[in-house]
């Protein structure tokens, strides 16, 4: 097992390896021998018959009392009426404040479930359990809880960090393939913004444990230095200003690991036309995403990316801070005013089609 510790405002350990949902000593994590922890266990329909019973086991076996339910998964269901709903169950089976919230599966579950446990009560402890890549490289890490508003993607929540992150890498087996390369896609991120070994890492066929553990510190040194996102932890946000774009475009029929990888391809493309970086970069980002079947190319135009920016959490005022590459490892954020935005994309889309 690898052990990553995030020294955030409340700092805790990820724990990385093989058969933990099934191991895992809880015990610093149980209640004292005189108070017995209750241990909510939250999951959705896809998760909950592959892995809740086991969860459920692993509690009851480190002491907790437990209870669970699951909600139905998908981004239409990350909502505050889903919210409303899990607040309703943690109230019913009487939850204090000494106990614990557990989030198992992937990244919608992490976010909604962090959310309702970070106002419940004004705040209870919640673990997280992922089991997808995706939620295990990026969402369960950092403490960004919360639900899509308005159309929004998670346009509601707060910052709340989980008191553990504890991540089965087994339970990537059950994932479909496409579910696989989206989290391979934020892996792909870290390399670009942080660390030219992940591609190697990648390239060679690293075992997926060391991979996200290398994912994981990456991040823990992000959240670490800005923990509320207001300045350096923006880097992880490469590829995601055009990708939840295309995400909102496309009404979530194209998933967020695909859109950001697009949207990388497509920043690295506008980064190159800019004189930020070389083209050569853009062609290995490109050649190691279809690797992994992931896509390099929109249909939507620079106008359409462009209106849906619009939107975006991350602009302010008249500007959009873009995560543009130098080279690979390194990245740096620059204002962009909104309204010349569409006409960089277009070069960045036009620009990567030719290298298609
Ligand atoms: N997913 C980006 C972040 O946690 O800041």
């Amino acid at each position: 097992m690898i052990i990553t510790k995030v020294n955030a405002s409340t700092p805790y350990n990820v724990y990385i390896g093989k058969g933990l949902i099934d191991s895992f000593d809880l015990s610093p994590y149980a209640g004292k021998e005189d108070a017995v922890r209750k241990a909510a266990i939250i999951t959705d329909e896809i998760v909950s018959p592959l892995y809740l019973y086991r969860v459920i086991k692993l509690f009851k076996k480190n002491g907790f009392e437990v209870c669970s339910c699951s909600f139905e998964g998908g981004e239409e269901h990350k909502t505050l009426d889903t919210v409303g709903k899990l607040l309703s169950f943690l109230s019913m089976h009487q939850l204090t404040r000494t106990d614990v919230v557990v989030a198992l599966g992937g990244g919608i579950v992490g976010d909604v479930v962090g959310f309702a446990a970070s106002v419940y009560l004004r705040g209870l402890d919640f673990i997280q359990i992922p089991t997808t890549l995706l939620a295990a490289v990026d969402s369960s890490v950092g403490g960004k809880t919360g639900v899509n508003f308005e159309g929004l993607k998670n346009q509601v929540g707060c910052f709340h960090q989980p008191s553990a992150v504890i991540c089965d890498v087994d339970t990537f087996s059950t994932l479909p393939p496409a579910r696989f390369s989206e989290g391979i896609s934020e892996v792909i991120k870290y390399g670009v913004i942080s660390s030219p070994e992940i591609f190697t890492m990648l390239e060679n066929r690293t075992p997926i444990e060391e991979i996200v553990a290398k994912c994981v510190s990456i991040k823990a040194l992000f959240v670490e230095g800005d923990e509320y996102d207001k300045g350096e932890r923006q880097m992880l946000n490469f590829g995601h200003t055009v990708g939840h774009a295309i995400e909102k475009l496309s009404h979530g029929t194209v998933s967020h690991g695909n859109a950001v990888a697009v949207g990388m391809v497509v920043m690295t493309a506008s980064a190159a036309c800019l004189g930020y970086c070389t083209d050569d970069f853009s062609l290995r980002l490109s050649a190691l995403l279809k690797k992994y079947n992931l896509p390099v190319s929109t249909d939507y135009t620079a106008a359409d990316i462009a209106e849906a920016v619009l939107h975006d959490k991350k602009r302010s005022s008249d500007k959009v801070t873009l995560v543009l590459p130098e080279k690979l490892g390194k990245c740096i954020l620059v204002p962009y005013k909104v309204d010349e935005l569409a006409g960089l994309l277009g070069k960045g889309l036009s620009s990567s089609a030719e290298k298609k």
